[in-house]
């Protein structure tokens, strides 16, 4: 070994404490246990994105006992990056730590081109399974998704792919992402009739948007499916980065359709507002606004997006005050609603 080649550093060594601080939730009534916080890798792990970086993140989050990692067919850019990137930093760092994680997958979105790359057809699925266990360089995922309904499948079709792929073993549990209560209570009986449950459903929530209140959230506790909630910090939104303009090289920055640099003056007096708050309770904007999440009784796991080590840590750091007074409650639900 070339001690001057930098791409043959010390192995990483993980923190021997991990498991210490990390809270773990049952999901659903499964046997399977996620971190309260989990790790997203829809932005920072393309081939766009700096490999040590996204390295950084993974390591960081390991060592914070965060064993759930979230991935997609189409995560980059470019699409497929984000899995291979991740395939390659679990080969050279993780190796000997694969059965502590627990990695999903999805496909859904449009993938490749032509008739077979998009939606919710058996034939999509299964290869698009495929080909990202090679991106990945796994023999199996642990969780495989569809990532959002089609309509123009028969539902039927779509949970017997799922159910095909763990009768296959490329996938241990399966779940759903974006489907509405209705669908998921649909999706969920023809599962349960092929004995191949859905483990957890994924839907986007935050202060920002609470639509899964009324109805989504209860229809999980009912079904006792695990609930993972995406962009809880609303992009970036919910956390102080933008209370003086768009700093450079933030999501909002940057040239693409994630989010709105237009959003900011909209919500810029409600964010100042919830970021008094925050600091009254000793928190940043960002720890609250995941450990408000964390009040729900249905949620599993919060699914943060991270952009540095530095961002994963502080954003932890939202289970050490998951307890708000009922002051607080009433205070954050009016600034809510003068939204
Ligand atoms: N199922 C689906 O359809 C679906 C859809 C969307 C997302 N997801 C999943 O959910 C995951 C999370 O989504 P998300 O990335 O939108 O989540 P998020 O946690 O709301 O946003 C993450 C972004 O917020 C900023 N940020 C995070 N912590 C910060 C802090 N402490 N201070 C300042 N800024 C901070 C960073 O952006 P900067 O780059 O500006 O620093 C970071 O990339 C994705 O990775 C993906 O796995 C799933």
């Amino acid at each position: 070994m070339n001690i001057n080649d930098k791409s043959n550093p010390k192995p990483y060594v993980p923190n021997p404490e991990r498991y210490n601080t990390m809270q773990y939730n049952r999901c659903g009534n499964s046997g399977v246990l996620l971190p309260k916080i989990s790790l997203g890798l829809w932005h920072n792990f393309g081939f766009y994105d700096s490999f040590e970086n996204a390295r950084n993140i993974l390591k960081k989050a390991f060592d914070l006992g965060i064993t759930h990692l979230d991935l997609a067919n189409n995560y980059g850019p470019p699409y497929g990056s984000a899995e291979e990137n991740f395939g390659r930093i679990l080969h050279k760092d993780f190796k000997a730590h694969r059965d502590e994680l627990f990695i999903a997958s999805k496909a859904g979105f449009d993938m490749w081109p032509g008739p077979y790359g998009n939606h919710g057809s058996k034939k999509y699925l299964v290869a698009s399974l495929d080909q990202s266990l090679q991106r990945m360089g796994l023999d199996y995922v642990d969780v495989f998704y569809h990532h959002r309904p089609d309509a123009d499948t028969p539902l039927e079709e779509t949970m017997h792919a799922l159910d095909l792929l763990v009768k296959q073993g490329k996938a241990l549990y399966v779940g759903l992402s974006r489907y509405s209560p209705q669908e998921t209570i649909e999706a969920q009986k023809i599962l349960k009739s092929l004995g191949t449950p859905c483990l957890i459903h994924q839907s986007k929530y935050s202060m920002l948007d609470r639509s899964v209140e009324p109805e989504l959230l209860p229809t999980l506790l009912d079904e006792k499916i695990g609930s993972i909630v995406f962009s809880p910090l609303a992009q970036g939104l919910l956390t102080d980065k933008y209370l003086k303009g768009i700093p450079e090289g933030s999501r909002a920055s940057k040239d693409n359709t994630y989010l709105q640099a237009e959003e900011i003056p909209k919500t810029i007096e409600m964010i100042q507002k919830l970021n008094e708050v925050a600091q009254n309770r000793g928190q940043k904007l960002s720890q609250m606004a995941i450990a408000w999440i964390l009040t729900q009784p249905a949620i599993t796991t919060v699914l943060v997006g991270a952009s540095s080590p530095k961002q994963l840590e502080e954003n932890l750091l939202a289970t050490n005050n998951t307890t708000f007074s009922n002051d607080e409650i009433t205070l954050i639900n009016s600034i809510l609603k003068g939204a």
